[in-house]
């Protein structure tokens, strides 16, 4: 199965056939997990630019996720996931594969985001340097420490309750050096988007944004009679809540042609996984009206897709047929990211 050619992070279905035509490049093999394992086999390597890292997720259910040396044990914003792969301890064959393709040396530090897989020193990385160690030290929770701060050296991770704006708390994860401060309040922003308006306008301006943990975004809502309404990427005019999930709705805002006073609708955003939205208005998400906080613009989720598939337009994005589109929805429930790694590989179909 192909995820999606543009991307290097592909998903093979069979072990057996799984013969990558890769010509010049080395294919550097990686086991993920196994009977009683947690930790990738090798820990790390060093491989050179066109090099296919190809990881083949064995027991139990764990992810290949991308990090940070600062932050070994959460997600890198905009980094790659492969989601979780769960593997029954049956399993004998077929075992599920990803590829990555290696674009530059630069180092790439990689965990897994199952329990507390990674604090168990279940990490990996490519072209680290002499720095494996450090960053496997850092994911055990040697250095890992609360916002107090821990004298040791080196970069370390830090959970946080940091008060918002509105007087809400929230927990963070942060990576930091020892003896900085917690984020603040400082740091979190309102955002204001502005909904429709005079003309007959479908918009939301800015259409796509990207938004930190505890930010506000604020819809304010112009001439005719909008909505803003939480959706998803694989059904970008259907309201999340018609799903049974919780979703935000503004419910309609009608304002007349001659208003000067405009309504607002407030949100807020509590960490960075994407969001989807829409006016619920006629065939205004149709006509393209669709917004977008914290989409991943380097993977196949970006906006353009998103709204390509609101509009029926040329498909962008993961959609491309079935096992692909369930894929997809697998991805996205995990709240996950998928990033641009490399290169078109070609066909790998089994
Ligand atoms: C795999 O792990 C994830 C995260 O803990 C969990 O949501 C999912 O249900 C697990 N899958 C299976 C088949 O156990
Ligand atoms: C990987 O490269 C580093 C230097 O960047 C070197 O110290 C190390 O020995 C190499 N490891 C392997 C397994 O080749
Ligand atoms: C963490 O510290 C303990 C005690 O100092 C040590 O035994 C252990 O090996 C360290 N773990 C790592 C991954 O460095
Ligand atoms: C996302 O928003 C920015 C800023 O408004 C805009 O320049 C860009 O064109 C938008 N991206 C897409 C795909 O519409
Ligand atoms: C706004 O649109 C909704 C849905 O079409 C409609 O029910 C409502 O009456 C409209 N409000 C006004 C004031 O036009
Ligand atoms: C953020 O959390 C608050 C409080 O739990 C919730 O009301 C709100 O709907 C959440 N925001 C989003 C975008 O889910």
């Amino acid at each position: 199965m192909i995820f999606s050619r543009k991307y290097a992070f592909i998903t093979l279905a069979c072990l057996s056939l799984a013969v990558i035509p890769v010509v010049r490049s080395a294919t550097i093999d990686v086991v993920v997990g196994g009977p009683g394992v947690l930790k990738y086999d090798p820990e790390f390597v060093n491989a050179s630019v066109g090099d296919v890292i190809r990881f083949t997720f064995k027991q139990k259910n764990h992810t290949v996720t991308q990090s940070t040396l600062e932050s070994p044990c959460s997600p890198m914003r905009s980094g790659f996931d492969s989601g979780f792969v769960p593997v029954a301890d049956s399993t004998t064959s077929g075992f599920q594969q990803a590829q990555l393709t290696i674009e530059d040396t630069n180092p790439i530090w990689i965990y897994c985001r199952q329990g507390n897989h990674c604090q168990q020193g279940m990490v990996f990385a490519v072209n680290p340097g002499d720095k494996f160690e450090a960053f496997k030290a850092a994911a055990a929770g040697n250095s890992t420490t609360t916002a107090t701060g821990s004298a040791t050296s080196g970069a370390v991770t830090v959970t946080a309750t940091v008060t918002v704006s509105n007087g809400q708390t929230i927990t963070t994860t942060y990576g930091s050096f020892p003896g900085s401060s917690a984020p603040t309040a400082a740091t979190t922003r309102d955002h204001r988007v502005v909904v429709g308006g005079t003309g007959g306008k479908l918009t939301y301006e800015p259409a796509n944004i990207t938004a930190q943990a505890g930010d506000t975004v604020t819809f304010e809502f112009r001439q005719k009679n909008h909505t803003v309404t939480q959706s998803s990427f694989e059904q970008p005019c259907q309201a999340l809540s018609a799903g049974g999930q919780a979703g935000f709705d503004s419910g309609f805002m009608a304002v007349a042609d001659s208003a000067t006073n405009f309504p607002t609708y407030t949100i807020q955003v509590n960490d960075t996984k994407p969001i989807w939205a829409y006016c619920r208005q006629g065939t205004h998400c149709a006509s393209g009206m669709v917004f977008s906080i914290n989409a991943v613009e380097s993977g196949p989720n970006g906006f353009e897709a998103f709204k390509a598939k609101a509009t029926g337009g040329a498909s962008g994005g993961s959609s491309g047929n079935d096992n692909n589109a369930a894929f997809s929805t697998r991805l996205n429930g995990a709240g996950i990211i998928v990033a641009v790694v490399g290169v078109v590989l070609g066909s790998l179909m089994c």
